[in-house]
């Protein structure tokens, strides 16, 4: 079956869909996106995800190149066109075309790419029954990682460091020793019924997810306290986990040599990844 994806105003074959040489996300990851998943042909959290690409694009001086409202008109298309049931969207606005020039250009128009990714009907439910393993990766990433910009690099590296060191995800340690979050999702741990996570800042991203089961935490008898986290309260952890679009709440059972609890998968996990998703926004 061909994938089809949104370019710029018209909608074409994923092998057909191609992005100039001289497009700034190409040549300066000048740009930002969104993840967005989809469960049962709806849209998860859309409207924390735009609200965060509009922030991205205003701090790094881009218009959005089409309106508000377009948004879930063309996700929506792209949901039907590529038979999407279970899955994820992702939308890329760069800064657009123009001679390599490090200034922003004149007269570029942003580009907007959105494609789909297909997934098995059990992908968000394997995922939280396995389990993942973290590796503590230092945290080489700029300083406002607060931005979802297309500046990746130092996540692609952590991340295949965890890979070659059988992990699924890489936790990123700052300079004084603190975990900022993962490669590409919110750290999580839960110590003696205080749910620790880091507090938003500059140094980690404002994951959707995050913000959606914080809410829904109002229905489970647990103390949230945002504040940094090290190595020392990991050993204490009665349960880890991680959040995000794609992963949703994903229970971690061990971080680096360190068995998390008693190894397996913690029932507060299950609470929090049941919690987030009867308060889901689906659209
Ligand atoms: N990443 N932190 C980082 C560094 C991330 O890249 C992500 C998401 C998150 C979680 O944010 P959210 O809950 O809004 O998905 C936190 C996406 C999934 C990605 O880059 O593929």
């Amino acid at each position: 079956m061909s994938r089809i994806a949104y370019v710029n105003g018209s909608y074409c074959d994923l092998i057909r869909a191609y992005t100039h040489v001289e497009d700034r996300g190409y040549q300066f990851a000048d740009g930002v996106y969104e993840v967005f998943a989809v469960i049962d042909k709806h849209i998860i959290d859309y409207d924390g995800h735009i609200e965060r690409l509009y922030r991205s694009l205003g701090e790094l001086k881009m218009k959005s190149p089409i309106n508000k409202k377009s948004y879930i008109f063309h996700i929506r298309n792209i949901i039907k066109k590529n038979y999407l049931h279970n899955g994820t969207i992702y939308l890329q606005i760069t800064r657009g075309v123009a001679s390599r020039d490090f200034k922003f250009p004149k007269n570029s128009k942003e580009s907007l790419v959105i494609i789909a990714k297909n997934l098995p009907l059990d992908y968000f439910s394997q995922q939280f029954d396995r389990g993942i393993n973290v590796k503590l990766v230092k945290d080489l990433r700029w300083k406002r990682v607060d931005i979802k910009t297309l500046n990746l690099l130092p996540p692609v590296l952590a991340k295949q460091l965890a890979y070659e060191n059988n992990c699924e995800e890489a936790w990123l340690v700052d300079d004084e020793g603190y975990i900022t979050e993962g490669s590409s999702s919110n750290a999580w741990i839960l110590c003696k019924r205080q749910l620790i996570t880091r507090p938003i800042s500059n140094s980690i991203l404002n994951g959707i997810t995050r913000k959606s089961l914080i809410k829904a935490l109002d229905k489970i008898n647990i103390k949230l306290v945002e504040k940094k986290f090290n190595i020392h309260d990991i050993k204490k952890a009665d349960e880890a986990f991680i959040t995000s679009a794609t992963q949703l709440v994903t229970p971690v059972i061990k971080i680096d040599n360190f068995k998390i609890g008693s190894g397996q998968i913690g029932p507060m996990s299950r609470k929090f990844r049941n919690a987030y998703m009867e308060a889901v926004q689906l659209s």
